[in-house]
Parts: structure tokens; sequence; C-alpha cells
């Protein structure tokens, strides 16, 4: 019979890797594979629960806030808050940062920036939603943690990962050694480990971007769009478009076929859509660890500077051939 690794053995015998760690990390992310199995039991039942549909509020990206938005913005913050490791939350569903100011945390050494609900539009209709996480490590050791401490760049991340609510719950994750994948056993409430050392495709076949917005797109898009979509037997094109409208949906495929998956600047979001803190960031430290390339088109995701917390990017991301052949489509400065 195989061996079963759960996903807190699995951290524990990584943290052999790192020397000097005292085991701060890996319990910070077994708290949030905590927070993790509660929303999911909450997303499984969506459909039986008052819990579907808008909250009737707005948040900070000026996007309506949906129930289970805000739920799973509460389940993280209250585990990372009860764990004692993390000192501050920075997410998508707040304007500020939360300081978690519990005798243990305010002194924690880990910042967490998060997206607790991604693709939430999708929740109504049954289509996979998922959970992006981002771990930095406190700058300041005096005083108290502020923002100075979460405006790093994606490569200072000590670990980022996401969670998928799918056909299977997955929780996948990287502390710079690769990458891994953990299926929910439901029958005994456990991450098992299904997706060792993951590895994106060098090239795929599949491209992921909002066709919808196509007039909205610069000529560079359209013209690797199509590009896409000419026949061509040596290169295996036109390639499939697959576009699900969940980022962690998007690139898990991606991730595990081989793909690109793009979310461009256009003339209605001249900074693109998605927030370089709690989405492009983190996912373009999992899919480089994992072999791939993610760019805004000019530069590395991850040495993009931050200027404000809630700041938006245009994001090429995936397969390294894929996203090489975009750039090389002369695309806008962003
Ligand atoms: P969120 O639900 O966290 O606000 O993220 C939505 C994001 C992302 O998941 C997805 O890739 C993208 O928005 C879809 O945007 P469009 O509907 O504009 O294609
Ligand atoms: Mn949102
Ligand atoms: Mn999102
Ligand atoms: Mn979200």
């Amino acid at each position: 019979m195989t061996r079963v690794i759960t996903l807190g053995q699995f951290i524990i015998e990584k943290q052999a890797d790192f020397p000097y760690a005292k085991g701060e990390l890996s319990r910070l992310l077994r708290d949030i594979g905590i927070a993790a199995k509660i929303v999911n039991r909450e997303v499984n039942k969506a459909g039986l629960m008052d819990i579907l549909g808008k909250a009737g509020s707005t948040n900070i990206q000026g996007e309506q806030q949906q129930k289970l938005d805000l739920y799973a913005d509460q389940q993280f913050i209250a585990a990372l808050k009860s764990g004692g490791e993390c000192c501050i939350v920075a997410s998508e569903e707040n304007e500020h940062i939360i300081r978690l100011d519990t005798d243990v945390s305010k002194n924690a050494k880990y910042i967490v920036a998060i997206d607790p609900l991604d693709g939430s539009s999708n929740i109504d209709v049954n289509v996979p939603v998922g959970t992006i996480f981002s771990i930095y490590r406190r700058k300041s050791n005096e005083g108290s943690p502020g923002l100075k401490d979460v405006m790093q760049k994606g490569t200072e991340q000590v670990a980022a990962g996401y969670i998928i609510y799918g056909s299977s719950t997955m929780l996948v994750y990287t502390t710079g050694r690769g990458v891994n994948g953990f299926t929910l056993d439901p029958s005994i409430g456990e991450f098992c480990l299904s997706h060792p050392n993951m590895q994106i495709p060098e090239t795929g076949t599949i491209y992921s971007i909002n066709e919808g917005n196509y007039v909205h797109f610069p000529q560079s898009v359209k013209d690797y769009i199509k590009y896409c979509q000419v026949e061509d037997t040596q290169t295996n094109r036109p390639y499939a478009s697959r576009y699900i409208g969940s980022m962690v949906a998007d690139l898990h495929r991606n991730l595990i076929k081989g793909g690109i998956f793009i979310y461009p600047v256009t003339s209605r979001a001249p900074s693109g859509k998605l927030r370089l803190v709690y989405e492009c960031n983190p996912m373009a430290f999992l899919i480089e660890q994992a072999g791939g390339r993610a760019t805004n088109g000019h530069q590395r995701i991850l040495e993009l500077d931050i200027h404000e917390l809630h700041q938006r990017s245009p994001i090429f991301i995936g397969s390294k051939n894929m996203v090489e052949k975009a750039e090389s489509f002369n695309l806008i400065q962003p």
C-alpha cells in the first residue's frame, strides 16, 4: 500500500530544509490549511444555505462583495489570528491592513496577503472558485509592523499558494523549493499529497483570456490572439481557448496541462484588473517555481515595485515558451 502523506506531515518533514526554522512558518501554513477546510465546507453547501448572492456591500476594488467573499475573509483572518504566527493580514476585501494585536500575534514574524475567495462571481453557478495566499517575513524588528512590511516585492515572498474548491478541493503551495499539490480527502478531512513536485509543461496548447474584451485590448494583444488562432501544425495551432473566469481555476488547469493565462491592460482597465499583491505575485512565485514564467509584458511580475496596497497589474503567466512568445509581440508598456 502506498503511504499517504498528509499536508501536516509534509510540512513538518520539509521544515528540515530550513535549518534555522523554528516551526512558525510550518504552523502558519497549517493554519491556512485549517481555514481552507472550513471555507471548503461552506462552499460545498453553498446551494443549501443562505450564503449565496451579494452581501450588499462594495469593496475597495469597486466590486460588489458576495456573502462568501466576506465569510472566507473572516475565516482566514480568524485562523491567522488564533494561530499567532502572523502579525498583519492584507486582504483584497479590506481597504486597510489588519493588525492582529493579540499578545502572541503582535510580535509574530509573518505577514499574509490574501484573496480570500477568487472568482467569487462564479459561486452562484457552481463553477470552481479559489483562495490565493502569499506570505512575507516581517521587515521591521522594532516598533509595530506596518504597511512597509506588506509592500514588499514579490521576490521577497517566503511562501505562496492557492486552494481550489473544484470537483475536488486542492491546496497547492511553494516555499521556494518547488511546488506540491494536496487533495482534500473528505472522508478523513485531510489534505493528502497527490501532486508532488508539480512542473508546468514548457509549452502548451491553451490560451486563456476574456476575449469578450477584444475591442478594448491593445493591438499587440489582438495580434497575439490572432497568432494563437492561426493554423500551424508544427506548433499545434490553433490553440484551444479556455477561460473559466476564476484565475485560480484557469491557472490550475494551465499548470497541469500547459498554457498561457493573460489579463492585459484594456482601454477600460488601463492598469489591468488583477491585483499585484493578492493575485499576481503569489501566482507568479508559484508558476516560476513550477518552471513557468510571469511578466507584465515588460518586466518580471516578482520584481515590480509596489506603490499601493491594492495596485493592479497586467499579467502574462504560464508555460515558459508561450509567455516568451507573447512578449515578442511588443506588448504595451503599462
Ligand atoms: P475576485 O473574484 O477575487 O475579485 O477575482 C476575479 C478575477 C479573477 O479570478 C478572474 O481571472 C478575473 O477576475 C475575471 O475577470 P473578467 O470577468 O473581467 O474576465
Ligand atoms: Mn473581488
Ligand atoms: Mn481574485
Ligand atoms: Mn476575491
